[in-house]
């Protein structure tokens, strides 16, 4: 599968998952331009797809507000001549309960993953309009996102928004011919090796190359960045033009559709719902059979639960 002759830009890429899909897409052939806040992990991932014979410039910036975006989109147009793809990568954590999030916690992380993606993606679109020849939004998601996750009120409502954006936008870009669709990922990087139950694993795989376990891998879905990168490749290409408005979770060796929130069960009363019919008829109808929340806890290989 190739990217001659296409512009991608992606944001975050100087470690993790977004130096995997910037060197993948690099090396299918996409000129990249690398963004990330961090100046030296930015440079050093376009030394290392140049290296590799891909092409690539550096823009760093903090994602979140519009004139990052631009710059981003004016950064692949100056070096490039146009733009293609826009990957919306970039990513912070500020994990606590409720009762002890911040302001300040919730507002970074909103404005980075979903204010970033929000302006990226517009400033893209604009962009790719423009030119007339559609284009691809490839966005980032999470299970979080997807169930909501203990101690991630901020994130888990930022992604959850990044869906809910990814599906407005497969209705809105449709005619431009330009697709939008969010990739669920689960790897080991800076966000994820500290899992309790991933943690181990992580350390012997970057200590010793000793490779993951099936039972994490299969299992739990969870691998490396690398594993991961193909799924933005696919995205990205012509072989994926008829994709749009998907939730698709890649990790280790699965590859997942998400599905979409949609009513589960509906009951009708005639002229209407009192608050005393609601209590009766919850637990023999809608109620019966509740929706689960959260992630559910990682396996080890050993089959312990977290
Ligand atoms: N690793 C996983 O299992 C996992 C799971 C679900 C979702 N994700 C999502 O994937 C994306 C990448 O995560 P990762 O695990 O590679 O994290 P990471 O921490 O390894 O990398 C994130 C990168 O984004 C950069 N960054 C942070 N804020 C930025 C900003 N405002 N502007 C530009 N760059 C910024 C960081 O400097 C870093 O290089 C994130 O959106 C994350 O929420 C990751």
């Amino acid at each position: 599968m190739h990217l001659n002759g296409k512009v991608a830009v992606v944001t975050g890429s100087g470690r993790g998952l977004g130096l995997a899909y910037a060197k993948a897409l690099a090396a299918a052939g996409a000129a990249v331009v690398v963004n990330d806040v961090d100046a030296e992990a930015t440079a050093a991932a376009v030394k290392e797809i140049e290296e590799a014979g891909g092409r690539a410039v550096a823009e760093t910036a903090e994602v979140g507000g519009s004139e990052a975006a631009e710059a981003l989109v004016a950064r692949a147009v100056d070096a490039f001549g146009r733009l293609d793809v826009m990957v919306t990568n970039a990513g912070v954590l500020r994990d606590r309960v409720l009762w002890k999030m911040t302001d300040d916690d919730f507002d970074t992380v909103v404005r980075v993953h979903l204010r970033g993606t929000f302006t990226c993606v517009r400033a893209a679109v604009r962009r790719m309009r423009e030119q007339g020849r559609g284009g691809r939004v490839v966005v980032a998601g999470s299970p979080a996102g997807q169930r909501g996750n203990f101690g991630q009120t901020n994130y888990a409502a930022a992604k959850a928004g990044i869906a809910a954006m990814v599906r407005t936008w497969a209705m809105e870009l449709a005619r431009d011919g330009i697709t939008a669709n969010a990739v669920i990922p689960v790897a080991a990087t800076a966000m994820t090796r500290t899992v309790p139950a991933f943690a181990p694993y992580v350390e012997a795989l970057e200590r010793h190359g000793t490779p993951l376990p099936d039972a994490l891998r299969k299992g739990e879905g969870f691998g490396t960045p690398e594993d991961v990168a193909p799924l933005a490749v696919f995205l990205a290409s012509d072989a994926a033009a008829g994709i749009t408005g998907q939730c698709i979770g890649i990790g280790g060796d699965k590859l997942a559709l998400w599905s979409h929130p949609q009513e589960s069960a509906v009951a009708y009363a005639d002229g209407g719902w009192s608050a005393e019919a609601i209590a009766a008829a919850w637990p023999v109808s809608v109620g019966r059979a509740p929706e689960t929340c959260g992630i559910p806890a990682p396996r080890t290989a050993r089959g312990a639960s977290r």
